[in-house]
């Protein structure tokens, strides 16, 4: 079964009410493809998820940045699973490397979430990746393997996770991964899933690519064999997201 084309946009910690209704009318206008070969999910912050969600084309879904790890209760400044589905968002990023890196979240504390949204029946963009010094010091594929594992551990339910491969040098500095970097880590990725998980979920898991994809590189990155998407920060914010929408192979 061919894997959909997939793009997300995490808008991260960005937007006012204005900015975030201007770029909503942009995308509203913009001709992509149909939903039957790609799907778009847009990632505001939780206060503008509401907004999004009624405002924007109905082709077009909305995912959450976040959201907390067990049932919702006295957690000050969390947003539960329950919140999400009670508003009717149906995607959530989880284990971004902001987080891991900021904030602390552990390989164990994402895929408690995970396996805590899936449970729900949220469908979760869950993001792995290496820093720099990882990656010189050639532990690439162990980092981004313990970080699935833990994930693979505890999730119910594959069909609803699409794995976002997001090498954390990648992230927010321009310098994107060439494809063949990117396309060998996804390869290797599958190649786990397949022989820890099984050859049913590496052939039908999307694993898209984040870090620095603009209007310009995504055309290469998309012609990859394994890559299945991306995951959109800076430019998601921007007209050439549309671009990276129109760059299916
Ligand atoms: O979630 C998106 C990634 O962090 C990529 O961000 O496109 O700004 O590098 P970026």
């Amino acid at each position: 079964m061919a894997r959909k084309f997939f793009v997300g946009g995490n808008w991260k910690c960005n937007g006012t009410i204005e900015e975030v209704k201007k770029i909503v009318t942009m995308l509203n206008e913009a001709e992509i493809p149909s939903k039957d070969v790609v799907e778009v999910v847009v990632s505001p912050p939780f206060v503008f998820l509401p907004l999004v969600k009624s405002l924007q084309r109905p082709d077009f879904q909305v995912a959450a940045q976040n959201c907390w790890v067990r049932k919702g209760g006295a957690f000050t400044g969390e947003i539960s699973a329950e919140m999400l589905v009670n508003l009717g968002i149906p995607w959530v990023i989880l284990g971004h490397s902001e987080r891991r890196s900021l904030l602390n979240e552990s390989n164990e504390f994402v895929g408690d979430k995970v396996a805590y949204a899936l449970s729900l029946g949220l469908k979760v963009i869950a993001c792995i990746g290496e820093t720099l010094q990882q990656r010189e010091s050639g532990s690439t594929m162990a980092v981004v393997a313990a970080q699935t594992k833990a994930i693979a551990d505890k999730a119910s339910n594959w069909a609803n996770v699409v794995l976002a491969y997001e090498p954390v040098w990648a992230i927010g500095t321009g310098k994107v991964a060439t494809p063949d970097q990117a396309q060998e880590v996804h390869l290797e990725l599958r190649k786990w899933l397949h022989d820890n998980v099984g050859a049913e979920v590496a052939a039908t898991t999307r694993i898209i690519y984040g870090g620095s994809v603009n209007g310009a590189n995504c055309k290469e990155l998309a012609a990859q064999p394994d890559i299945d998407g991306f995951l959109v920060g800076g430019a998601s914010l921007k007209r050439e997201f549309i671009d990276i929408i129109k760059s299916l192979r």
